[in-house]
C-alpha cells in the first residue's frame, strides 16, 4: 500500500536515495509523504500532504544532509491524509522516528494507556502509538532499542512493516515485518530498505526478503542481523535479484499503463518462454509436473483472488473445467477468508496475485493451508509473500507492473492459467490430442495477434473522444467474454471514474436493460464464436432502446457492423483464447477516455497498487 525506503551508509547522502526510492514506489498509491534524516545536528523529520514532488518542494530550504534516513508514502487508514498524520512520526522526546505500513489494530487501547501515563500524541494515526510505546519501554525499563522494539511488538496486534531511527543510535536502523512486505538490500558497508526491490535495485542486487516475525538490525560496520521477537538469531537467505532498471521506467511512453499495454506481446512471449515448445506443440509447467500426483488427484480446484486477478480466475475456471474436467470454484479472497469455507486435503487452492502481497489473498492462502489443501500460486512479483507462502506455483514473468490499473498482469495470468489447464489435462488424459495441439499452436500465436490489436490504438483513441461525455457504461459478453466485460468495466471505473458495469449479455434483460437510453454506451464483445447469434440478439435489444453500441468483432464481420455505432476488429482465435486479444482494446479504451478527461492514469485517486491492508 504505502511505500517504505531506508538507507544507512557513510559515504552517500541519504536524501536523494530516499526521494528517488519514494518515486519508484509512487505506483503503490498514497496521499502524503515524509522523510526522517539523521545527521550530526540531530534527527529531522519533514512531511507533506500530496505527492513526493510536494515533499521535495517542502524540503527545498531545509537541512537534508545526513547519510542515514527513512522515508515513507502513506495511504491513510487511521486519520485523514495531512502533513501531521504523514509518516515518519517522532516519539515524545523526538529521539525516535518511525515509518509504518499496515494497521495496529489495538492502537486505541495502547494509546489510552500511554495517555494515562502523561504521554502526548501529535497525530491521529495508529502508527504513532508504536513509536511512543517503544520509547516508553526504552526509558521506563532502561532497555536498548532492539529489546524495546521486541517488547513493544509483543504488545501489538496487527500488521506492520516498520523502520525506526534513534538519535542516540545513529549507526543503526531497525526494521520489522509482520504481514507487510519489507526487503533489505545489502551494499558495500551500507544497507538499503524497501517495500519491494524497486527502490533498491539501482544500488545492489543482493537482497533479503524479511519473513513475518523478522526484525532486521542494520548497523554500520556490522553484518545484517536478523532476529525474532524472542531475540533468537536467524540466518536469512540472501537472494541475487535479477531486475532491470529499464523494466521499471517508462521507456518513452507518457504513462506506465500505456507502456504496459503495449508491452503485452513481449511479456506473453516471456511468460511462455521455456514452457511452450512450438516445434513439438507441447506445454509444460514444471511446478505442476513436480507435484503431478497432488494435482491429478485433486477433487476440486478453488481459485482465490481479488480485482483483476479474480477476473482472470473466472477465465481460468472455464478453461480448466473444459479441459481437465475438475470442478473449479472462484472465490473473492476477502469473502473466502471470513466465512467457514469447505476446504479439504483433496482440494487444490490456486492463489492469483500480481503483487503477491494482497492481504486478503495471502490470508485466504493461510486459511486454506490450515485446512490442509495444496496451494499453488500464480504471481508476478518475484520473492513476494504469496509465492513464499504457497506449496508451489508459476510466475507469470511479465516484469514489474507499475500502473495501478492492471493490464499485462491480467493477460499473463490468463496465459499461465491456460498453460496450467493444458499441462494438467494432458497429465490426466482428459483432452483429445488434436484439441490440445490446436490450443498450443494458437496460444503461441497470441503475441502476434495482440500486436495486430495494438494497431487499432488510433481508432480506439478517436472513439474515446466521442464517449468522454458518458457518466455510465455497460460492458456485455458471454462465456469466455463475460469476464472480459467485467475487466473492461473495472479498467474504465478505476482510471476515468466513469461508472461502468460488466454483465453477462443475456442477463441484461433481467435488469440493466432498464438503464439503456440514447446516452448509454454499451460495449459488446460480439466475436465469431458459439454465442455469436445470441449476442447479436442482445445487441438488437439495445439498439431497439437507442443504446449506443461499441462492438468488438471478428475481422471481416459485416452483420454486427451494420448494427453497431462503432466497431473494433479483432483477429480470429479460438474461443478459449479470445480474452487474451479482446481485453486489449478495452484497456486502450479505458486509457484514452481517462487521458481525454485529464485523469491521473497511473495513480488513480483512492487506489493503491498493492493492497496490503484488509
Ligand atoms: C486492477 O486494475 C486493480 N488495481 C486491482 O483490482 C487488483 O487487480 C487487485 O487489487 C488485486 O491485486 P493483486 O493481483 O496484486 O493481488
Ligand atoms: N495505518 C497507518 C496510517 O494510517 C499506515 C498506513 C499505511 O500503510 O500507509 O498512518
Amino acid at each position: 500500500m504505502c511505500g517504505i525506503v531506508g538507507y544507512i551508509g557513510t559515504n552517500r547522502e541519504a536524501y536523494p536515495i530516499l526521494i528517488k526510492g519514494l518515486q519508484r514506489l509512487e505506483y503503490r498509491g498514497y496521499d502524503s509523504a515524509g522523510v526522517a534524516l539523521l545527521n550530526k545536528k540531530g534527527l529531522n523529520i519533514y512531511k507533506a500532504k500530496g505527492k513526493v514532488a510536494d515533499l521535495q518542494d517542502y524540503c527545498q530550504d531545509k537541512d537534508t544532509s545526513g547519510t542515514v534516513g527513512i522515508a515513507h508514502t502513506r495511504w491513510a487508514t487511521h486519520g485523514e491524509p495531512s502533513a501531521t498524520n504523514a509518516h515518519p512520526h517522532y516519539s515524545e522526546s523526538k529521539n525516535l522516528a518511525i515509518i509504518h505500513n499496515g494497521i495496529i489494530e489495538n492502537f486505541a487501547e495502547i494509546k489510552r494507556n500511554l495517555e494515562g501515563k502523561g504521554i502526548e500524541f501529535r497525530s491521529d494515526t495508529d502508527t504513532e502509538v508504536l513509536v511512543q510505546l517503544v520509547e516508553y519501554i526504552q526509558e521506563r525499563k532502561r532497555l536498548d532499542l532492539l529489546t524495546a522494539v521486541q517488547v513493544a511488538l509483543h504488545q501489538v496486534i496487527g500488521a506492520y512493516a516498520i523502520a525506526l531511527l534513534d538519535k542516540n543510535n545513529p549507526d543503526t536502523i531497525i526494521a520489522a515485518r509482520k504481514q507487510s512486505p519489507l526487503v533489505v538490500g545489502i551494499g558495500d558497508g551500507e544497507f538499503f530498505l524497501g517495500s519491494d526491490a524497486s527502490p533498491i535495485i539501482e544500488y545492489t542486487d543482493k537482497m533479503v526478503y524479511l519473513e513475518d516475525g523478522n526484525i532486521a538490525v542494520m548497523k554500520l560496520g556490522e553484518e545484517l542481523k536478523v532476529v525474532n521477537i524472542l531475540n533468537e538469531e536467524l540466518s536469512p537467505a540472501i537472494h541475487t535479484v535479477d531486475l532491470n532498471l529499464g523494466q521499471i521506467e517508462k521507456g518513452g511512453y507518457p504513462h506506465f499503463m500505456l507502456k504496459e499495454i503495449f508491452e503485452q506481446p513481449e511479456c506473453l512471449t516471456n511468460c511462455m518462454r521455456g514452457r511452450i515448445n512450438v516445434e513439438h506443440n507441447h506445454v509444460t509447467l514444471s511446478a505442476l509436473i513436480d507435484h503431478r500426483s497432488k494435482l491429478i488427484d485433486a477433487k476440486r480446484i478453488i481459485i482465490v483472488a481479488c480485482g483483476t486477478s479474480w477476473h482472470a480466475a473466472l477465465i481460468g475456471k472455464q478453461i480448466i473445467e473444459n479441459l481437465c474436467r475438475i470442478p473449479v470454484n472462484v472465490e473473492y479472497a476477502s469473502e473466502f477468508r471470513y466465512r467457514n469455507p469447505v476446504v479439504r486435503s483433496c482440494d487444490v487452492v490456486i492463489a492469483i496475485s500480481q503483487s503477491g502481497e494482497t492481504a486478503d489473498t495471502l490470508a485466504a492462502v493461510e486459511l486454506a493451508k490450515e485446512k490442509g489443501a495444496f496451494i499453488y500460486g500464480i504471481c508476478n512479483a518475484i520473492g513476494s509473500s504469496i509465492p513464499r507462502a504457497t506449496d508451489t506455483g508459476t510466475y507469470i514473468h511479465v516484469g514489474p507492473e507499475i500502473g495501478v490499473a492492471s493490464t499485462k498482469a491480467f493477460t499473463g495470468q490468463v496465459t499461465v492459467l491456460t498453460m496450467f489447464a493444458l499441462t494438467l489435462a494432458e497429465a490426466k488424459g482428459t483432452v483429445a490430442n488434436k484439441d490440445y495441439v490446436k490450443i498450443v499452436e494458437q496460444l503461441a500465436t497470441i503475441p502476434d495477434k495482440i500486436r495486430e490489436v495494438l494497431k487499432t490504438n488510433d481508432t480506439v483513441r478517436d472513439l474515446a473522444r466521442t464517449f468522454t461525455y458518458a457518466h455510465n457504461f455497460i460492458y456485455l459478453g458471454r462465456g469466455f467474454s463475460y469476464p472480459v466485460a467485467l475487466e473492461g468495466a473495472l479498467k474504465l471505473k478505476e482510471i476515468s471514474y466513469i461508472h461502468a458495469e460488466g454483465y453477462p449479455a443475456a442477463e441484461m434483460k433481467h435488469g440493466p436493460i432498464a438503464l439503456i437510453d440514447s446516452d448509454m454506451p454499451v460495449v459488446v464483445i460480439a466475436t465469431h464464436n458459439a454465442m455469436y447469434e445470441k449476442v447479436l440478439s442482445n445487441m438488437q435489444e439495445i439498439k431497439a432502446r437507442q443504446g449506443r453500441v461499441i462492438a468488438l468483432v471478428s475481422k471481416g464481420d459485416t452483420m454486427v457492423s451494420r448494427l453497431a455505432d462503432a466497431v473494433i476488429e479483432l483477429p480470429e482465435t479460438m474461443e478459449c483464447l479470445e480474452p487474451l486479444v479482446a481485453t486489449v482494446p478495452l484497456q486502450l479504451l479505458a486509457y484514452h477516455i481517462a487521458v481525454c478527461k485529464g485523469k491521473n492514469v497511473d495513480q488513480p485517486r483512492n487506489l493503491a497498487k498493492s493492497v496490503t491492508v484488509e
